[in-house]
């Protein structure tokens, strides 16, 4: 047989694998996204994602101390504040559930790298991520609220803000504040490319951030575009983003790639509560198996070329990474 050519002769013997792997994946890489709300002594677990919880601040540490353990050293905290308002005052509340979550952690912790996802729809009455005018959200009202926010959460400590909320010009107006009051250091990692999308659905039970009338179309992008996420994501960058991130990350692999291909800035992609509660479910019943999946999908986003991975199960992947299963 004249066959000088054999792509298997690389398959043989798991060291030969791991020899010719394309990609690698290290725990450093990893975000782990976690819910606290007020209140003390609560645990309690997100019905529709199983294994996840939303924690009181004095339960947090016990949940931080685990995933530190596991070697994720980074997590990114969402507030449930017990009053909403039209304006989500509680966002930028110095005693807000948010910024009390960044001093326990910091004190706690002082080598966790603490984000704070920087947004409004959890803690306005009406569940839209900015000021109302009638119904439409007001773009340029809302900048100077998200700047405070994300302010006060790096005067609570947090070693990072990432903006969620899709409003035009708000990474600039963010980079802006930070500067004025001393934050020139403190980086800004972008939701970039944030599709309206499906698989929020879990956090939004999660976090009670349902939109109470609408959707979020008009402010979050829609699924049928590519280019647009390039334009989204040289206008950050543009604005003085750090890093920026693709949203969701399991079905805009091809965006994770274009993205890639246009900016030399890291990029990070969330692998969304609807994708970690559609593998726990079908694990659940017995379809899949839920290991193999959890290290697929998410070698999959590397290989697509994130550079950071936001993913509630970090600390298993970081399990997975030390029994040798991937990485
Ligand atoms: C806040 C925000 C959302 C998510 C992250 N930040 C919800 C939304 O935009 O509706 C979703 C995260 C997830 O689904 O895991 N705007």
């Amino acid at each position: 047989m004249e066959m000088i050519i054999r792509p298997r002769r690389l398959r043989n013997g798991v060291n030969l694998r791991k020899m010719v792997r394309e990609t690698r994946m290290d725990k450093s890489s990893l975000i782990y996204p976690m819910f606290v709300k007020e209140g003390t002594g609560i645990r309690e677990e997100i019905p529709t994602m199983p294994g996840q919880f939303r924690y009181s601040v004095d339960q947090m540490p016990y949940a931080l101390e685990d995933l530190l353990k596991a070697g994720v050293g980074s997590v990114m905290f969402f507030g449930i504040p017990d009053h909403k308002d039209s304006h989500g005052s509680g966002a930028y509340a110095e005693d807000g559930i948010v910024q009390k979550a960044f001093r326990e952690a910091k004190k706690r912790f002082p080598d966790l790298y603490c984000i704070g996802d920087v947004c409004m729809c959890e803690y306005t009455s009406h569940g839209h991520c900015g000021i109302l005018r009638g119904e439409y959200v007001d773009n340029d009202q809302t900048l100077s609220y998200l700047a405070r926010i994300a302010l006060s959460q790096v005067q609570a400590g947090a070693d990072m803000v990432a903006p969620s909320d899709m409003m035009d010009g708000r990474v600039e107006a963010i980079r802006t504040m930070l500067d004025e009051n001393g934050y020139g250091e403190t980086p800004i990692m972008s939701y970039a490319v944030k599709y309206a999308s499906a698989f929020y659905g879990p956090f939004r039970d999660a976090a009670g951030s349902a939109p109470a009338f609408g959707d979020r179309k008009s402010y979050q992008m829609d699924y049928h575009n590519v280019r647009e996420a390039v334009k989204e994501a040289m206008l950050d960058a543009g604005e003085g983003a750090d890093i920026l991130m693709v949203k969701p990350a399991m079905s805009y692999l091809d965006v994770i790639s274009r993205v890639k291909e246009v900016t030399d800035l890291p990029i990070a992609a969330y692998s969304v509560s609807g994708e970690y509660a559609m593998i726990k479910a079908g694990a659940a019943l017995g379809y899949v198996d839920e290991a193999s999946i959890i290290c697929e999908t998410a070698a999959g986003a590397y290989r697509a070329g994130v550079d950071i991975y936001l993913t509630y199960f970090a600390k298993e992947i970081a399990g997975y990474m030390d029994e040798g299963r991937i990485g």
